[in-house]
């Protein structure tokens, strides 16, 4: 994870100098103004963000105006559609990041739904040092709330069919908006996109985004990787369901080696894309939920990546999975839950999650660490030779339980191939013990079997168990296949075999 620790070093290095910088630096700026003067500014300019009314053209959009009635007008909003508002993060280099119109894009394009999209654009705030974007999100909030209360005076508009979507310090700007806003109602939805870590982590509630800020709160962590105390993405669960596709600290496909690809595609721009390439992915996966509607990637309730990833945790009861991004099961919970899944590396990011419990018996003393392979054969399709590393090594009678991903749909699973790789290691040990003991043959009883192989799809939530084919030899042998079969379909070969 070489790569990671870059990405995150550098991200966490540059907002580091700049809170450095604006801490020791209360001196007239370049400019000649002192920053109260330029806060005073920033007050008297009443609204800062510009409301952006996205038409359905790429980029194409067409500004509402706080307080002027006939933007509204000139502008078609619909005031019967529910309405979305993007909110983007905070800017390095001042423009509107690309995946904005994606987002507008996918979100217009739904056949279901048809919904009003608004850019938030706050870029003249955002592109500020990172302390100064941080204050300026409250104010941005603010008028984002502000924004909200007029519609509801002006038009027949209610709030509760407002879904705001923030990415980083959006995320946050997005609670605040949910905060300030009067009233006893909330807003119906936001959604958090890698909300900031930064001045964030570990403070209250009412200082970041939080579950009470709307109906219903969501939020997706990509980039959670800590370094120096700090990690660019929030750690800490900040809605009534967090998301951490593959734990959330990082993400695959995002790794340095792809830089050079990224200069080459877009100049020296490549290396802020691969920068915030984890911390951006939870925007992609958002984006993806749309557009790949028909594959929508199910989350589960788990403590922790190392657990889920002995496949304890792919149970969809009372709550506990739910589907990441726009179409989420809007279901409030009193606590937070943290939910985990495995993601492709490009879209559509969608997996299908199994537990796999498989039962070995061995009746050597020695704890052996033995490679296999699967071939998953489906009512659907195969999979081909899928490598399985055990953590543990086997010892005595034990069932191993872990998690197996495939970005392909099987369908129902039929059988199962089995084989145990032929390892140098385990040759050697052979050799080694027919050395001591010239005269010992190879054993009848090989030193490895499969009781059971017992399966749980997290996606269809179906358990089977699978059991060896031929019940008559249960022994595994070196790079000979084994086919599992059902194991009701099992017993009926064997009565056959015993009529
Ligand atoms: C506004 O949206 C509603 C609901 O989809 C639709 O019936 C109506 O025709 C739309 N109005 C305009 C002016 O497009
Ligand atoms: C809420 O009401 C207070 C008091 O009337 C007002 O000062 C404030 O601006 C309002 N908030 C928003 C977001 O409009
Ligand atoms: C494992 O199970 C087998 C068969 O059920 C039994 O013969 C063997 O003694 C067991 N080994 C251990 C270490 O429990
Ligand atoms: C799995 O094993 C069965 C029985 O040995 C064999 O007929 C089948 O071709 C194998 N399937 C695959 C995909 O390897």
């Amino acid at each position: 994870m070489e790569s990671s620790l870059w990405a995150s070093l550098f991200l966490i290095i540059s907002i580091l100098v700049q809170l450095n910088a604006y801490g020791r630096r209360p001196e007239p700026e370049a400019s000649g103004r002192s920053p109260q003067d330029l806060e005073m500014e920033e007050k008297s300019l009443k609204t800062e963000t510009r409301f952006l009314l996205y038409s359905g053209e790429k980029g194409d959009s067409c500004q509402l105006q706080l307080h002027h009635l006939n933007t509204l007008d000139q502008c078609s909003f619909n005031s019967s559609l529910p309405l979305v508002i993007i909110v983007h993060g905070w800017s390095v280099d001042g423009m509107l990041e690309k995946w904005i119109w994606e987002m507008a894009a996918a979100l217009k394009s739904q056949k279901s739904t048809q919904v009003n999209v608004i850019v938030a654009d706050w870029i003249t705030l955002a592109h500020r040092h990172y302390a100064i974007a941080v204050r300026n999100t409250r104010q941005v909030g603010q008028e984002i709330a502000s924004f909200l209360e007029w519609l509801e005076e002006a038009v027949q508009f209610s709030r509760s069919n407002v879904h705001l979507i923030g990415y980083s310090l959006g995320a946050h700007v997005s609670g605040f908006a949910g905060s300030y806003i009067n009233g006893t109602n909330k807003i119906g939805r936001i959604t958090g996109l890698d909300a900031a870590g930064p001045l964030f982590e570990g403070t209250s509630p009412s200082e970041r985004l939080s579950p009470d800020d709307a109906d219903f709160v969501d939020a997706i962590h990509t980039f959670t990787q800590e370094h120096m105390g700090l990690s660019v993405g929030i750690k800490q669960p900040v809605a009534h369901y967090d998301f951490y596709p593959n734990g959330g600290t990082f993400q695959p496909g995002c790794h340095f080696l792809l830089m050079y690809k990224h200069i080459a595609q877009h100049g020296f721009h490549g290396i802020t894309e691969t920068v915030k390439c984890a911390h951006e992915r939870a925007v992609h996966l958002f984006i993806d939920s749309i557009v790949h509607h028909h594959l929508q990637s199910t989350a589960y309730w788990c403590t922790d990546m190392n657990t889920f990833n002995k496949g304890l945790c792919l149970d969809c009861k009372k709550g506990r999975c739910n589907t990441l991004g726009y179409y989420i099961r809007k279901q409030r919970q009193q606590k937070s839950k943290k939910l985990f899944l495995v993601t492709q590396a490009h879209p559509p990011f969608k997996v299908y999650h199994y537990q796999f419990k498989i039962q070995f018996i061995t009746q050597t003393e020695k704890p052996i660490k033995p490679t296999f392979t699967m071939t998953l054969i489906g009512t659907k399709q195969d999979t081909h030779n899928l490598p399985i590393t055990l953590v543990k090594e086997i010892t005595g009678n034990k069932t191993y339980s872990f998690l197996i991903t495939l970005d392909l749909d099987i369908g129902k699973m039929t059988m199962i191939n089995f084989t145990w790789k032929k390892t140098a290691m385990w040759a050697n040990m052979w050799d080694t013990f027919h050395t001591i003991i010239p005269w010992a043959i190879r054993p009848h009883h090989s030193k490895l079997m499969i009781k059971q192989i017992r399966v749980k799809a997290g996606e269809t939530q179906e358990k089977m168990t699978f059991c060896s084919q031929d019940m008559d030899d249960e022994q595994l042998y070196q790079n000979e296949e084994k086919t599992f079969v059902r194991c009701e379909k099992g017993l009926k070969t064997r009565k056959q075999k015993m009529r």
